[in-house]
């Protein structure tokens, strides 16, 4: 079973609080979601493997370290992921970005996929799906099944707020895969919105309404 993690660093929950806050505006949400996501990035790339390498500092031949195997794909699901890429990039600045669209119905809650576009080399990259909100599951759920379906294995999902029915739905229909998160929150609504959550994360993002 993949890990489930709260990130509870006291500057990521600073930070949270900030954006959920209803009076928080476009432009603040947007700078305070990619400080949250570069924090989270040191977080979630905390286990990537290393290995040796020879170098000659000014005073002496060393062995020192630097990052092996795979390279990293972050792959934003549309459209409220695309707000957590550059924060995760100051970290990772020769990442390979994908893109997974995808909407929800407002009245079935139902995810329809309407567009993917990933790096062609995706099944030997450590790739991170990033999605603010984990809400029922379902677009998580559609988005790592898209990118399996096109070889990625090695997932890690990262969202901002989570619901506790996403996580359980995630983890029954993707067991292998990572999720970090910087919150757990209470419950779904009847209208499929986290609570206390953080409202439309997409239209917080990009000021739709
Ligand atoms: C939001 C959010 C997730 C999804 C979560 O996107 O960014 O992708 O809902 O809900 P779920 O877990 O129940 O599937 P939305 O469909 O509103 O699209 P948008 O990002 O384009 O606004
Ligand atoms: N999508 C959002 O943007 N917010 C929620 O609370 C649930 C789904």
């Amino acid at each position: 079973m993949g890990k489930f993690q709260v990130l509870d660093h006291p500057l990521i929950q600073h930070k949270l609080t900030i954006i959920r806050n209803k009076d928080c505006g476009t432009r603040s949400f947007r700078e305070v979601v990619n400080e949250i996501s570069t924090l989270m990035a040191y977080e979630v790339s905390r286990d990537m493997p290393l290995q040796d390498k020879k170098i000659e500092t000014p005073v002496a031949k060393m062995t020192a370290k630097e990052l092996a195997g795979k390279k990293v794909a972050i792959v934003p699901i549309l459209r409220a992921g695309i707000g957590m890429v550059d924060g995760i990039l100051e970290l990772i600045p020769a990442a390979k970005v994908g893109h997974i669209g995808m909407y929800r119905d407002e009245e079935t809650l139902q995810p329809h996929e309407y567009f993917v576009k990933l790096p062609s080399d995706i099944g030997q990259r450590q790739v991170f799906v990033v999605d603010p909100m984990l809400a029922t599951g379902g677009s998580a759920i559609m988005a790592i099944d898209a990118l399996k379906k096109r070889g990625a294995s090695n997932i890690k999902f990262v969202c901002l707020v989570s619901a506790p029915e996403g996580v359980k739905a995630l983890r029954e229909k993707h067991p292998d895969i990572d999720i970090y998160t910087a919150a757990l929150d209470d419950h779904l609504n009847e209208d499929g919105y986290i609570v206390p959550g953080l409202g439309d994360a997409g239209d917080r993002l990009f000021g739709t309404k």
